[in-house]
């Protein structure tokens, strides 16, 4: 840019069958392959397909339709690593089989992408009920239907729970539900609820002690997050995390429970929600900002404990994982 004159024009400009040869004003000569000059033609380039991809939404009918992969596959298959990744573009929800019975698979995957995504709760997390519990998550209670780390401004993109041990009594169940199904239908069913949860602003908190540091992290922003042309950016919901106060004003205060009260009893209406109990050596995996999560309550006894391993992996590093592949699989330069 220091020294491009965007006003230049060229002194002589001559084309045969494979190369347009430019001379400039000082003598410069420029040669490019009329191949290369095709394919960067301005008005032929698409919009990348990994980027945009187009999301398939889904109801109670995903119970028997989850997209289902192996571990051993996603580990030494390009193919099916792929496909994985672009399953979870699609639909938002995948199911990993087969992965060994102990911590370390999410990290094997975190490699074969390229890297986790840390938090401040680690580059992977524990679940199990412990006594004296410091989160909700480390007990054994339900947890609703929720976006995780929606107090980071850049929350993680894709989710993975790896299921080490489960419960053998009742409980302990996965929910998931397809946020965007269910704000698409809301668009319809009230564009004022609609338009509430894709302005107003809600603040996330969370204060904790972990690992000797101590934290105060906070965010705000609307639940429902939109592109400017109206696509969908991303949903940020979580009763557990969400700040005792609204920084609105007192007059939009029942308005806005009123707007949350709505999506949420959309999120659990049986059409939209699906529940899975993990097998020990499955991991779902989902979009964390699309699709919500939640886990029934449970009960553990001396022989009966459940163990879930998380971890995240943002988008940047899967699409960019999923165009290597591509262009290996086409034998294509990346443009
Ligand atoms: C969580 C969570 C799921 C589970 O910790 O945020 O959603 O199955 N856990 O325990
Ligand atoms: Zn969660």
């Amino acid at each position: 840019m220091v020294n491009l004159d965007p006003d230049i024009i060229p002194d002589v400009a001559e084309v045969d069958d494979k190369t347009l040869t430019i001379r400039w004003p000082d003598n410069h000569r420029s040669q490019f392959p009329v191949s290369w000059l095709k394919e960067m033609q301005f008005s032929n380039m698409s919009e990348d397909p990994v980027s945009t991809p187009v999301r398939q939404f889904w109801g109670n009918e995903m119970q028997h339709n989850i997209p289902k992969f192996s571990f051993a596959d996603i580990l030494h298959n390009d193919k099916s690593l792929h496909d994985w990744i672009e399953a979870l573009q699609v639909h938002g929800l995948a199911l990993i089989k087969d992965a060994p019975h102990k911590e370390g698979a999410i990290h094997e995957i975190g490699n074969r992408i390229s890297i986790l995504k840390t938090t401040n709760h680690g580059d992977t997390f524990q679940v199990y009920s412990k006594p004296k519990a410091s989160n909700l998550a480390y007990t054994n209670v339900e947890l609703g239907l929720h976006t995780d780390l929606t107090y980071y401004a850049y929350p993680p993109n894709i989710q993975l729970l790896h299921c080490i041990k489960q419960v053998q009594s009742k409980g302990g169940e996965n929910q998931f539900c397809d946020g965007y199904k269910v704000t698409e239908d809301l668009r319809h069913i009230d564009p004022e609820v609609f338009r509430i949860l894709t302005t107003m602003p809600i603040d996330f908190r969370n204060a904790r002690t972990d690992s000797g540091k101590v934290y105060h992290m906070k965010h705000r922003s609307p639940t429902i997050q939109l592109f400017p042309d109206g696509r969908f950016k991303a949903i940020s919901y979580s009763d557990s995390n969400r700040a005792p106060y609204v920084q609105i004003p007192v007059k939009d205060v029942h308005t806005i429970y009123r707007a949350m009260k709505m999506f949420n009893t959309e999120l659990y209406k049986e059409e939209n929600k699906i529940e899975i109990k993990l097998v020990e050596g499955e991991i779902a995996s989902f979009d964390n900002q699309r699709v919500l999560h939640g886990r029934s309550s449970f009960t553990v006894t001396e022989t009966s404990t459940r163990h879930i391993e998380g971890g995240y992996i943002d988008w940047d590093e899967a699409c960019s994982r999923m165009r290597v592949i591509r262009e290996k699989m086409r034998n294509q330069k990346p443009l």
